[in-house]
């Protein structure tokens, strides 16, 4: 992986290019995942194009093409590592409700990434649904079933740490691929901006 993380309070020693004890600590919270490796499918994870992956988000993927992949969804905004390290702190200090992964092409470039966040209910029975978000797969890569897989991947997730359901929106340009998914229309979505 990229980790070009420079760590802003590093403590002057002898050796100026020696690592500090924040690089070290830095370089394992970069490889920290933001959620268990064992909540990913293998199924899911075999069926991907010849030498890609699947994985959690980590915290050094800032550095890599996490952020632009997802240009293809959204405005994503000028976002400085110090506030996307305050953003993925957050998220993995509630690593049972933000699931956030990526696919990784052969060279380690993520080039998908998907979401599902879980919702806990009073009813239901204290139900839990899990509520799908920010799929993206980089332009030059779409075509390729990996949008399916990170949908495949996401709702193994949900179903594993207990939802009854998972939802989403989208465009209905987007209806063809998510019913491609499994999933059917049910309801309409409204909105207030703020
Ligand atoms: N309409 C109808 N069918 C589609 C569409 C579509 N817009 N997109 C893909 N499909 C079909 C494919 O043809 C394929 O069908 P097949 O199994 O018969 O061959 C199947 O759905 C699976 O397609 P994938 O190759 O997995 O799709 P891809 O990897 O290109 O990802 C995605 C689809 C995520 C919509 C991608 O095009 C993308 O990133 N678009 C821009 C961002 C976006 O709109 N994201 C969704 C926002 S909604 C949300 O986040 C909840």
């Amino acid at each position: 992986m990229n980790d070009t993380t420079t760590p802003t309070t590093a403590i002057p020693i002898s050796n100026p290019n020696a690592p500090t004890q924040n690089d070290a600590l830095n370089s394992t919270q970069d490889n920290t995942s933001l959620f268990s490796s064992s909540l990913i499918s293998a199924e899911v994870s075999s069926r991907l194009p010849e030498g890609y992956s699947i994985r959690p988000l980590r915290r050094s993927d800032y550095n890599g093409g996490f952020l632009p992949t997802l240009k293809v969804l959204t405005t994503v905004g000028d976002i400085s590592e110090e506030a996307f390290t305050t953003r993925y702190d957050f998220m993995a200090t509630r690593n049972d409700t933000y699931y956030i992964l990526v696919v990784c092409d052969e060279n380690n470039i993520v080039v998908g990434t998907g979401a599902v966040v879980v919702e806990r209910k009073f009813i239901h029975h204290l139900g839990m649904v899990g509520h799908i978000e920010d799929i993206a797969v980089a332009k030059n890569q779409q075509g390729k079933k990996l949008g399916l897989r990170i949908i495949q991947a996401l709702d193994y997730v949900a179903e594993k740490v207990g939802c009854y359901k998972s939802i989403l929106d989208c465009s209905e340009a987007n209806e063809g691929f998510y019913v491609k998914c499994g999933f059917k229309r049910a309801g309409l979505e409204m909105a207030h901006y703020y």
